[in-house]
């Protein structure tokens, strides 16, 4: 058969003249392109979903029960419907190009975006670099997060100081949701939802690498420090389920919010255990 054609050596990377010259961009025959797609179509759906229940700006606030959706959280602007403004109204009106929940989303997302775990499956599945293991990347140049725009991936330890608020903020909101129809306690599905949802968004924060450092890294010696020794042991047993708690977080925030949607626009009723 046709030898393979041996692939130009001229720039640096896979194509630098020191490389084996392989013709094919990867010797592999297993379905090595399935788990990076799987991830770009799980991505991107997330993506879509999130966009457009972030634009519609209609049912996230379930007023017989004060629930609201995170995606909608906090809910600072005049704009927003009566009650779902937890700490008050910060602005006025908010024109339809920003979403309500213009002071979360970007957060939430730039918090994902520069999470370690999130990097490796999209420069995988999205940036192709490389795809796989032993499969070539298209690019020409490596350059890593020395240069704009992936330099800003180094900022990812302050957007967890965010996250955390974030987490806090959707605390309070699920604590305040055991509100019954005439007022006082009330105990329902939802209360599950919302409270099940803050809880492994907590997770999934504390399990951060950021996270990680700041309880035990930069320590000379972990016996004269017993707490925060205890917390990195915490964090690190945490820490290993980062991808699992990634996924999982993305799927319950868009199970809580269309959880909310439902019963927020009537289609559903909530179930009730107290009042
Ligand atoms: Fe994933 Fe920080 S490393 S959230």
């Amino acid at each position: 058969s046709a030898a393979p054609t041996v692939a130009p050596k001229t720039g640096t990377g896979v194509f630098s003249k020191t490389r084996a010259a392989l013709g094919a961009r990867t010797l592999r025959t297993d379905r090595w392109w399935v788990p990076p797609l799987a991830t770009v179509v799980g991505l991107a759906a997330f993506v879509v979903y999130a966009t457009i229940r972030s634009y519609v700006r209609t049912a996230y606030w379930v007023s017989d029960y004060h629930y609201l959706t995170p995606f909608y959280s906090p809910c600072v602007s005049t704009d927003c419907v009566p009650g779902a403004s937890h700490f008050g109204h910060w602005f006025g009106h908010i024109p339809a190009i920003l979403p309500l929940g213009f002071l979360v989303l970007p957060f939430l997302l730039l918090f994902r975006l520069t999470c370690y775990y999130y990097r490796k499956a999209y420069y995988r599945s999205v940036w192709f670099s490389p795809p796989a293991c032993a499969v070539a990347e298209p690019h020409a140049k490596y350059t890593g997060e020395t240069k704009l725009p992936l330099i800003i991936q180094n900022a990812h330890r302050y957007f967890f100081y965010v996250a955390v608020l974030v987490a806090l903020i959707n605390t309070y909101d699920a604590i305040i949701a055991f509100h019954g129809k005439s007022g006082g306690f009330g105990f329902g599905l939802g209360n599950l939802v919302l409270a099940g949802n803050a809880l492994l968004l907590w997770a999934y924060t504390l399990s951060c690498h950021s996270c990680r450092h700041i309880a035990g890294g930069r320590l000379k010696n972990f016996s004269a420090h017993p707490v925060r020794y205890w917390f990195w042991t915490q964090v690190s047993k945490l820490n290993t389920r980062h991808m699992t708690l990634a996924w999982t977080t993305l799927g319950t925030l868009v199970l809580t919010d269309f959880y909310v949607m439902l019963v927020a626009s009537g289609t559903i009723s909530d179930p009730r255990f107290i009042n």
